[in-house]
């Protein structure tokens, strides 16, 4: 198959809007979409991914008034974060209208709804009929991808259409949040911070990651993601690295320790959370066997990357 890389997000939406499976960026990560309402084409995305098919999709939406075409029972918890949050990095867990197909939600009761600030992706919405389903645009078990040239290396060919932009600006995938119970649970972190969400809903719980043998609250939780080759080693702050199996690289926000290879210190969280993803594919890339990771403090975005690494790790 032949993708088609464009700038333009009418000729994107063209795809979508006629049973393809298309690319597009968003401010956390680039997304593979299909247009809701085409069960034929939303497999499509779980094949080019090789992704399981009970991992549910993300719905996203161009205005929070479309929300209502893809669910229903809004609380007012949901409500009250729709209204702070939407359009940007948020994901909703909502009851799911009955219209939604199966493969869109994996068979659960429920569907997460998104609202992309981003204005290419905001764009690209608004020239398609319908809400788009769309996991991130890696292959399976791969970091998400932030930018559209690591979209084309992990798809390429095997996908409609390509829509280009600039790297995404956050660099890690949503917060999503289940407002299907009450009070409603933190499901992933991202860069809606805990502490952000329970200024609007002092109320809210963070699900607690599954044990082995527990039905998962969100079914990505069971599945080792974000996942580069190399060896993932977490050092808290000022750690010295054991003695490193090389080649080795390191990122962080201290200063680097000596002996390795690739080194990238990053000035402030929301640096690391942007450039994380690519320094695992750029060390993939260049051989290297071990990636020491510092763990930031866990606050703001700083607990989504610990929640990131401690995945890439394994654990
Ligand atoms: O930032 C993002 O959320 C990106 C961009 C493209 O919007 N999308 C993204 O999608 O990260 P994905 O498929 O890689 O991750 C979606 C996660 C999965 O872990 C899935 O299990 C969970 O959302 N999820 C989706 N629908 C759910 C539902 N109804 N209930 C619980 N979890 C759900
Ligand atoms: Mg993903």
């Amino acid at each position: 198959m032949q993708t088609v890389v464009t700038d333009a997000p009418e000729e994107a939406a063209g795809f979508l809007n006629h049973a393809g499976i298309v690319a597009f960026p968003t401010e956390t990560v680039y997304g593979l979409g299909a247009d809701v309402f085409l069960p034929e084409a939303v497999s499509r995305i779980f094949t080019a991914k090789g992704r399981p098919s009970d991992n549910p999709l993300i719905v996203h939406v161009q205005t929070p008034e479309q929300i209502g075409e893809v669910a229903c029972d809004i609380d007012r918890n949901a409500a009250a974060l729709i209204e702070r949050f939407f359009p940007g990095p948020l994901t909703v867990v909502l009851r799911k209208r009955a219209q939604v197909p199966e493969i869109v939600s994996a068979g659960l009761p429920t569907v997460g709804v998104r609202c992309p600030s981003h204005p290419v992706a905001s764009a690209f919405l608004r020239h398609c009929e319908h809400p788009v389903a769309a996991p991130s645009a890696n292959l399976s078990g791969r970091p998400s991808p932030t930018d559209w040239r690591t979209v084309y290396h992990d798809l390429g060919g095997r996908i409609d259409c390509l829509l280009r932009g600039e790297p995404s600006t956050i660099g890690l995938e949503s917060t999503i949040v289940d407002c299907s119970v009450d009070p409603p649970r933190l499901l992933r972190s991202g860069a809606v911070s805990l502490e952000s969400l329970l200024d609007v809903v002092p109320g809210l719980k963070i699900a607690t990651s599954c044990k082995p043998g527990d039905a998962p609250k969100s079914p990505g939780m069971k599945y080792r993601h974000y996942s580069p080759e190399a060896l993932i080693v977490l050092l808290e702050t000022a750690q010295a690295p054991p003695e490193p199996v090389t080649p080795s690289a390191w990122i962080g926000l201290s200063a680097p320790p000596p002996g390795m290879e690739r080194t990238l210190r990053c000035s402030s969280v929301e640096e690391y959370a942007r450039v994380l993803f690519g320094f695992f594919r750029t060390c993939d890339a260049s051989g290297i066997l071990t990636i020491y990771c510092e763990l930031p403090a866990e606050r703001g975005i700083g607990r989504a990357i610990r929640d990131r690494l401690q995945k890439a790790s394994g654990k």
